[in-house]
């Protein structure tokens, strides 16, 4: 039997016990969107949570912010977007279906990305095309390739009715919402450098090549937090950064040997250095995060476009320079992605197979559920109802009184639920009740009083 993780079996769990729809399904969908169901958004409020408690709350050096999503449009000239905010893109003159170029010819090996300047990848492109095929139709008739800009345009504040006069952008990432707001947080609060602004909030992009369920998609989550310092100790905070990043997700619960780090070969002109962290993706290492060394690029060029200057003046040094920034960048959706596949187990039980979903019992969507034994007892509903109650305010917790008792724990498997607990007519008698394990499935019966005591114990 073949119970390795497939991409097929996670959306497949996803979708059927709500942890990832794709959009808009009863239009017949919409490309390259998803909907986060009721566990996947308790999911993704943990992965938030626990980003925003390790990167913000437990620092004192690191403050939050929540910058709009429509910005002045010039900041996105400003950051270089408008200009150069693109991938590389190929039209199968066929059946018209557009493909990254970047990404056919390192399914054929070749290495690209696209970061290299088009007149480069188009080279190669050219140089491989007899062994590309389209993805969509197999043909193997292309256009050349072209940068396509990934800016998602609107008409906000624009009555004309044309989106491309005077357009608005949704936001292409997080981080410019932070640089534009550096000063207003300097001149607002306490924070010397060396110091970050972290956010956690949506991004738009007009991604072309849109497959691997939440990998990439057009509307997404970014977790970004710049931090800001001295010019000279740009690259010392930098390693800092990339070890803190590193046990962060240890942290998280990801298991070391399924991530690993990527240097960048093709950097862009300003960057001093940039890493990726990989997750082992059901089709290999890919990238979850980037921690990038970003020089002074963002605050001069928002300083010139802007005409404030953004330079800083530090009281300690007694200088005045332009503060150099790194970064630490990831999708909310890459995360929960990476957890699914982290927590995916197949387990054969006698005939059966098992499937669990063996979450960090932090990240789990539902901490405990409660089960009386049988629904139509109403002293047994009525005593698990008050269970239920005197535990909803401190854990996630599910009623769940339909079915037996067996199918009720495989569904509670399948959502990752660390601890079941069931009233029955001894707990009528003497106050016990079982509690279950999602990993051993083994069963305890403890008196009802001790479990407080018993799940914070297993919840540290
Ligand atoms: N501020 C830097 C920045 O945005 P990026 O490498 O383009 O850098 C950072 O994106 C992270 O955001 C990625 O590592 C990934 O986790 C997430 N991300 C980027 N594009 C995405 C997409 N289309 N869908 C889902 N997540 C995406």
């Amino acid at each position: 039997m073949d119970t390795s993780v497939t991409i097929e079996k996670i959306i497949s769990l996803a979708k059927r016990r709500g942890f990832v729809y794709p959009s808009s399904e009863i239009y017949g969908g919409f490309a390259a969107i998803y909907d986060f169901g009721p566990y996947g958004v308790e999911l993704e409020k943990n992965v938030k949570d626990f980003w925003w408690k390790y990167m913000v709350q437990t620092r004192e050096d690191i403050v939050g912010l929540d910058s709009s999503i429509f910005m002045a449009p010039k900041i996105w000239e400003a950051s270089g977007h408008v200009g150069g905010f693109s991938d590389p893109l190929a039209e199968c003159k066929e059946c018209h279906a557009r493909t990254r170029v970047d990404k056919m010819l390192n399914e054929i090996g070749v290495d690209a990305d696209e970061k290299m300047p088009i007149e480069e990848i188009d080279k190669l492109f050219k140089a491989n095309k007899a062994k590309i095929k389209c993805p969509e139709c197999g043909k193997n008739n292309f256009s050349d390739a072209k940068n396509f800009n990934l800016l998602v345009k609107s008409n906000l504040g624009n009555f004309s009715g044309d989106v491309n006069e005077n357009p608005s952008y949704l936001r292409g990432e997080t981080c410019q919402g932070i640089y534009v707001n550096f000063k207003s947080v300097t001149d607002s609060s306490r924070v010397k450098i060396p110091f970050g602004i972290a956010q956690i909030g949506k991004a738009f992009r007009n991604e072309i090549t849109a497959r691997k369920f939440i990998f990439r998609t057009r509307e997404f989550e970014q977790m970004e937090m710049q931090y800001f310092t001295r010019p000279d100790d740009e690259m010392n905070q930098y390693e800092k950064l990339r070890a803190n990043r590193w046990e962060y997700y240890l942290a998280l619960g990801i298991k070391p040997e399924n991530l690993k780090w990527h240097k960048h070969d093709n950097l862009v002109f300003y960057a001093k250095e940039a890493y990726d962290i990989e997750y082992q993706y059901p089709w290999g290492f890919d990238e979850l995060e980037g921690v990038h060394a970003r020089g002074d690029y963002d605050l001069t060029q928002h300083s010139k476009f802007s005409g404030t200057d953004l330079s800083y003046l530090d009281t300690e040094t007694n200088t005045k320079y332009m503060p150099h920034i790194i970064e630490s960048s990831v999708g909310v959706g890459r995360t929960v992605f990476a957890l699914l596949c982290e927590a995916y187990t197949e387990e054969k039980v006698g005939d059966d197979l098992r499937t669990v979903l063996k979450f960090p019992k932090k990240m789990a969507p539902v901490k405990v559920a409660v089960f009386p034994l049988l629904k139509n007892k109403p002293e047994l509903v009525a005593k698990a109802k008050e269970l239920f109650d005197s535990l909803k305010w401190t854990y996630s917790c599910e009623f769940d009184d339909s079915g037996n008792i067996g199918k009720r724990y495989r569904r509670q498997d399948e959502i990752g639920t660390p601890y079941c607990v069931t009233i029955d007519f001894d707990t009528l008698e003497d106050n016990t009740i079982t509690v279950r394990d999602r990993d051993t499935m083994t069963q305890e019966r403890i008196n009802i009083d001790a479990l407080p005591e018993f799940l914070q114990k297993n919840f540290v």
